[in-house]
């Protein structure tokens, strides 16, 4: 280990804070998983006043985020300050100066996504973003990683913590305006909780999968979404009557000409995979044509799952800087073709005459003879 590579961290908020706790209280150990010597150099804040984690120097804060992404001794930029308009000039900044940038951010990728990663592989570097979809669970890297060799026919899940958990308190016997609010104390709601109740947290995390899964650059506003501010606890009641329970399902599937993807709540028997998820727990579901179907579940919100999955993406890009290897490395995300159509995806779907607000899930249709007909082509 010869040199010390340079850390900037934007943000200490619910995941900035753990991210820094982390880098600083397990800094050896890090470093030994990495195989490389780093320090962290700043902590960009927006106040002073707030309390931070006891692990990090006062002097490391400083209140000029641009000081940071301009600063030549930082090699690693970590953004986790969220939102789509400061986030995304300092991500495009610090790209754009050479650096690697680790982000949280979905909202960003999830609208920005293809063309950050057109300038990160133009610059060299790499973004990364494993932290953005599902937190915990390691969905990027086995999209980008591990079925980087596969096609991928379909994906598809439950990617809403704070939606799963109002259905689920609502099945309860909460009602949907208690059972939000109790969402929101519990801190994994967007800070503006429409986002998640309207589906369009949901919408970016598919925007990724569809990213990442097809290698197109579908944005999140092309995807079709309806969120769960409509849902009663009648529906859920009547629901559980029929042997089903509503969850918000975000699903996408590869086409001839570009993508099938929608977001919506949907009725599913009580014994399938994605309707046993609780609280915050997430699931996704991909089918591959030669791996088959992978199921992957875990936690999908929280900062100490968040920062599992960014010090991941820090340990992964250290080893790369490391080794002196070109970590921006071909990814399918690097080259993402245009997405001619997104068209919805559940209109296929056939509705309860119970409950015909909502649609039917059925896993054959990310696993349809035709997507199969479409890989052998
Ligand atoms: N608001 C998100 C959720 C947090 O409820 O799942 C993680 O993206």
């Amino acid at each position: 280990m010869k040199f010390t590579v340079g850390i900037g961290l934007l943000g200490c908020g619910t995941v900035g804070a753990k991210v820094a706790d982390r880098l600083q209280g397990e800094h050896d150990a890090l470093e030994r998983r990495a195989g490389t010597h780093y320090e962290l150099r700043a902590v960009a804040i927006r106040s002073i006043q707030k309390q931070r984690p006891r692990s990090l120097d006062p002097h490391l804060f400083t209140c000029d985020a641009r000081s940071i992404v301009d600063d030549p001794d930082v090699d690693v930029l970590i953004e986790c300050i969220g939102g789509t308009n400061e986030a995304a000039e300092f991500v495009e900044r610090a790209l754009d100066r050479g650096r690697h940038v680790i982000t949280a951010n979905k909202d960003l990728i999830a609208t920005q996504g293809p063309r950050l990663q057109a300038l990160a592989a133009a610059r060299g570097v790499t973004l990364r973003f494993e932290a953005a979809v599902a937190s915990a669970i390691p969905i990027v890297r086995t999209l980008d990683e591990a079925l980087a060799g596969d096609d991928i026919i379909s994906v598809a899940g439950v990617v809403s913590g704070t939606c799963t958990s109002v259905l689920s308190m609502m099945e309860e016997g909460a009602d949907y305006a208690e059972a939000l609010s109790e969402a929101q104390r519990a801190g994994f709601a967007e800070a503006d909780p429409s986002n998640d109740v309207d589906g369009i947290d949901a919408a970016h995390k598919l925007a990724l999968l569809v990213q990442l899964a097809f290698g197109l650059a579908v944005i999140s506003p092309r995807i079709r979404r309806t969120g769960i501010a409509g849902i009663t606890r009648r529906d859920v009641a009547r629901a559980r009557m029929l042997g089903q329970r509503i969850r918000l399902v975000a699903a996408a599937t590869r086409t001839v000409d570009g993508a099938r993807a929608e977001v919506s709540p949907v009725l599913l028997p009580e014994n399938h995979s994605f309707a046993q998820t609780a609280g915050v727990e997430n699931v996704v579901r991909i089918f591959a044509r030669d791996a088959g179907v992978l199921e992957l579940r875990g936690t999908g919100a929280g900062g100490t799952a968040s920062a599992s999955a960014v010090l991941g993406d820090f340990v992964s890009v250290l080893r790369g800087i490391g080794e002196g290897r070109d970590i921006a490395r071909r990814r399918r995300t690097n080259t993402l073709e245009p997405a001619i159509a997104v068209n919805p995806l559940f209109t296929s779907l056939t509705r309860s005459s119970d409950l015909p607000q909502y649609p039917l899930w059925d896993d054959n249709l990310t696993d349809t003879p035709a997507a199969h007909a479409l890989l052998a082509l």
